[in-house]
């Protein structure tokens, strides 16, 4: 290694140390070590070859002494030949070992970043609701790609060159003391000079690089939420786009200042450190000529010396960082392991049973809930706060109970935050109940399955939702219909989007079934994307159907194509409906009038009508608004 790669790679060594130092416990240890159980016998032949990586490093610079001392000697030419020749194997073997040991390496390290990964997104996809309508997606997103990253430098980085580096600086010091402790030792003596400041220096860049990060990612997070369709628009709306171009012109100025200062300061360190190299060179050839004109060391050793001197420098600056960079590591360890920590609050019992055949009833048994608090649900790093949040826990739910008997429609009414989509997100399983029981099936009161009982996929098979923004991946429309169902026939999708009335719509699309609807379906209208849902629903064939404000967010054009499609949905189906809309509450079964999560009255709709009460109030108010807000025919935009 020349002297300027070796400053080069000291100065990565030394920046990459950040983190400030904190106690680790033996549990993380462990864990961090279980996973490198899978990696053991590729670890422990990594280890044994780095061992003769660095035997092979020392090999070299002791043989070219060697031909030098024969040169002096004037042995003859064979011996000379043959020393050249061992220099030549020794470079070859290192060659090939070295790509061994790299692939060893390399393998470890995406090895164990894999098991993070999966680990980590399997986990997040058992999450309950509630963590994510806690948790910003950009925060987790990043959990997952940099800790995990930052947690397999442990293995690739840190611990190939902690192994590696104490073992080459272990030989070539027994070896260079061998030859001439004096030399050796006055050589040394030039490092903590430079290594002192050269700490310092370090610290700094990584501060540098810390808050140059944090300029990039809040500018990455402006770009990415301006540059969305619905964020363009608000910004075409609302925004200050001088002042946006201002602010951004701002941070990209610092990011730039940072860049010069982090360059000068890397220059200077590598500079330095040549130069102090370059100064223990001369003492090496000043004393140890001298000792070998003196006749105490032979010329050989001198160039041993020198040579062994430039692969002295390396490992020691590693090394005086190695401790902050396992830390360092340890730190991502740490927060990926946070999130494999948080307990997923809903679970599929070990004994989890099947729904019942055939029609279904829907009960509610006296049901109390509320919503966990954040502390329970979250992480508050991965939220805007620094601190969670333990209030919340105030039920929303006081004691609800309510049937559908198999086939009918039940209809929810009663003002905003009275606790209906509550109700919904119960029935889905969404939430667990606090105490009470929501039930399928059973034809006698309280002899239904819970649902907790069931299957995660028993659950899905039984039970399709639809609320009031239905949301589409960013993928064709076949693909988000077989969402509901993977092996749906095309002839199924063309009947369910039949039903949904979206087959002219769908025919007329460039490609199709194959045409990818955008993210949040924003090339779709309100209307159209609210009846694919619908027909992604029909596809699913459920026997229980959940309806959560379908229509609400919908002008009255689309508003009546949506309202055939949810006939469709409909029938035949045990159904409870959150309706703003009265004629799809009038033609319920039965009404349920919730008010601050207690049901306060129960009836069709005549007989409510005629019991005067907050139904007839509602009636009044609320449904005749909603019909005439429904009725100006708002143009979509
Ligand atoms: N994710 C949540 N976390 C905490 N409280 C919530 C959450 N969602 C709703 N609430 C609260 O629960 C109550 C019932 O809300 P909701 O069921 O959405 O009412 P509705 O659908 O009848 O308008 C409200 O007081 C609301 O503030
Ligand atoms: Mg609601």
């Amino acid at each position: 290694m020349s002297m300027d790669r070796v400053a080069w790679s000291s100065l990565y060594n030394i920046t990459r140390a950040s983190n400030g130092s904190k106690p680790f416990s033996k549990e993380l240890l462990k864990r961090v070590f279980g996973f490198a159980r899978p990696h053991r016998s590729r670890l422990v032949a990594f280890v044994l070859l780095s061992i003769v990586m660095a035997v092979l490093a020392v090999a070299t610079p002791v043989l070219a002494g060697q031909v030098v001392d024969a040169i002096i000697a004037k042995a003859d030419a064979g011996t000379v030949i043959w020393l050249a020749i061992l220099i030549a194997v020794v470079a070859v073997a290192e060659a090939g070992l070295g790509l061994v040991t790299r692939w060893l390496s390399s393998s470890i390290g995406e090895g164990v970043i894999l098991d993070l990964r999966t680990k980590v997104f399997d986990h997040v996809q058992k999450m309950p609701i509630a963590f994510f309508t806690r948790t910003r997606t950009g925060a987790l997103v990043s959990r997952l790609n940099n800790d995990v990253i930052g947690a397999q430098a442990a293995f690739a980085g840190t611990l190939s060159g902690v192994v590696s580096n104490v073992v080459a600086l272990a030989l070539t010091l027994v070896v260079m003391l061998n030859k001439s402790w004096l030399v050796t030792v006055l050589a040394m003596i030039l490092l903590p000079i430079f290594l002192l400041p050269a700490r310092r220096m370090g610290s700094r860049l990584a501060e540098l690089r810390r808050e140059a990060a944090e300029h990039n990612a809040t500018m990455g997070t402006q770009m990415t939420e301006r540059f969305s369709a619905p964020g363009a628009t608000l910004v075409k709306l609302f925004g200050r786009p001088d002042e946006e171009s201002r602010e951004f012109a701002l941070r990209a100025g610092r990011v730039r200042d940072i860049g010069v200062r982090t360059a000068m300061l890397q220059f200077t360190f590598v500079t330095a450190l040549t130069l102090v190299s370059a100064l223990a060179l001369a003492l090496v050839y000043g004393l140890g000529g001298w000792l070998a004109l003196g006749g105490q060391l032979a010329a050989g050793d001198v160039v041993v010396l020198a040579l062994l001197l430039t692969r002295l420098y390396a490992p020691l600056t590693a090394l005086s960082n190695a401790r902050v960079e396992i830390m360092s590591a340890l730190v991502s360890f740490e927060r990926v392991f946070e999130i494999l920590d948080l307990k997923p609050l809903i679970s599929q019992k070990p004994d989890a049973v099947e729904s019942p055949r055939g029609p279904l009833s829907v009960e509610f048994d006296d049901v109390r809930f509320s919503y966990p608090s954040a502390d329970k649900v979250s992480l508050a790093s991965l939220e805007d706060v620094s601190t969670l949040d333990t209030r919340g826990g105030e039920e929303v739910l006081h004691g609800i109970s309510f049937r559908v008997e198999p086939g009918q429609t039940v209809a929810l009414v009663g003002s905003s935050g009275a606790g209906k989509s509550t109700i919904a997100q119960l029935l889905a399983r969404l939430y667990d109940v606090d105490s009470g029981a929501v039930r399928f099936g059973g034809v006698t009161p309280g002899k239904g399955v819970d649902v907790r009982d069931l299957t995660f996929d028993s659950m899905r098979e039984t039970l399709g939702m639809v609320t009031q923004d239905g949301h589409l991946f960013h993928e064709s429309v076949a693909s988000n219909l077989r969402l509901a169902r993977p092996d749906a026939t095309e002839e199924e999708m063309w009947e369910a989007i039949r039903q949904a009335r979206l087959e002219a719509m769908i025919r007329s699309l460039p490609d199709g079934l194959d045409t990818v609807v955008g993210e949040r379906g924003y090339r779709l209208s309100g209307g159209e994307r609210q009846r694919l849902t619908i027909a992604r629903l029909l596809i699913a064939q459920p026997r229980v159907v959940i309806l959560d404000e379908a229509t609400a967010a919908l002008d009255s054009t689309n508003e009546a194509a949506v309202q055939a499609a949810l006939g469709a949905a409909l029938e035949g189906r045990t159904a409870v409906v959150i309706a703003h809309r009265l004629s799809t509450v009038r033609a319920a079964d039965a009404i349920l009038v919730v008010e601050d999560g207690r049901i306060v009255e129960r009836g069709t709709h005549t007989e409510l009508l005629a019991a005067e009460g907050r139904y007839a109030e509602l009636y009044r108010t609320q449904f005749n608004e909603a019909t005439a807000v429904a009725q100006e025919a708002v143009p979509e935009l």
